[in-house]
């Protein structure tokens, strides 16, 4: 069974899948996704993690636009890649950036505020703590159940327009987009650089 991996085996193989088949994936899966990241710790335990699970076609294609005029923004056309490894992740970028209208869940990971913070508030690392154990959870849990799933932040650049299409209220704030289905390709491991290159013993 594919949830019965274990939790090492899982984070060691829990790669950005960004090709993802149309099929649906069934809503008893979406609801263990989300209990999954809802157990993740919240500060003051809060518990104020918020998911929009979007499967609307039209919702998704207003996203989808999102993401690419943000990636054009922040990209442009970059220039082919000549390293493999890196032509294969710039291939899967433009496959995402192209369809990702066409995955079927869109899944947003939002905090609610008791009263609306102020933007640069909201933009900053301190108030977005409580949102990323839980996206973590839900990543590991899709690659449990054998769905991929990519934690994405660009589709959200243009906060307001974002908020509006998924009718947010002012104390609503989202953070990240996760495009959730069966993947084309493989599961594989992750590859980073040695520990001993972003570890310091005691002090820097
Ligand atoms: C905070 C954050 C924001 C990200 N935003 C995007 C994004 O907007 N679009 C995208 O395609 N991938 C996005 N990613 C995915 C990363 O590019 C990916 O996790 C990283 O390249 C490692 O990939 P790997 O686990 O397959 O090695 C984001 C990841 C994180 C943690």
């Amino acid at each position: 069974m594919a949830d019965e991996l274990g939790i090492f085996e899982v984070m060691f193989n829990c790669r950005a899948m960004r090709r993802i088949k149309p099929d649906a994936v069934p809503e008893d899966l979406l609801r263990r996704l989300i209990e999954a990241a809802h157990q993740a710790p919240t500060a003051s335990n809060g518990q104020n993690t918020r998911w929009i699970i979007v499967r609307d076609a039209e919702q998704k294609m207003k996203l989808a636009d999102l993401n690419r005029e943000a990636r054009r923004v922040a990209y442009g056309s970059p220039a082919p890649a000549t390293d493999p490894a890196m032509a294969r992740r710039q291939a899967a970028s433009k496959w995402h950036t192209d369809n990702l209208q066409e995955v079927p869940v869109h899944i947003i990971a939002c905090l609610e505020f008791e009263t609306p913070p102020l933007d640069t508030f909201a933009r900053g690392v301190g108030t977005g703590g409580s949102v990323w154990p839980a996206v973590q959870n839900l990543l590991l849990a899709a690659r449990a159940l054998g769905l991929g799933a990519v934690p994405t932040t660009l589709p959200l650049a243009d906060r307001p327009t974002a908020k509006e299409v998924l009718g947010l209220p002012e104390n609503v704030e989202p953070y990240c987009l996760i495009p959730v289905g069966y993947p084309m390709g493989n599961f594989g491991p992750v590859t980073r650089r040695p520990i001993d290159e972003i570890v310091r013993w005691d002090r820097w």
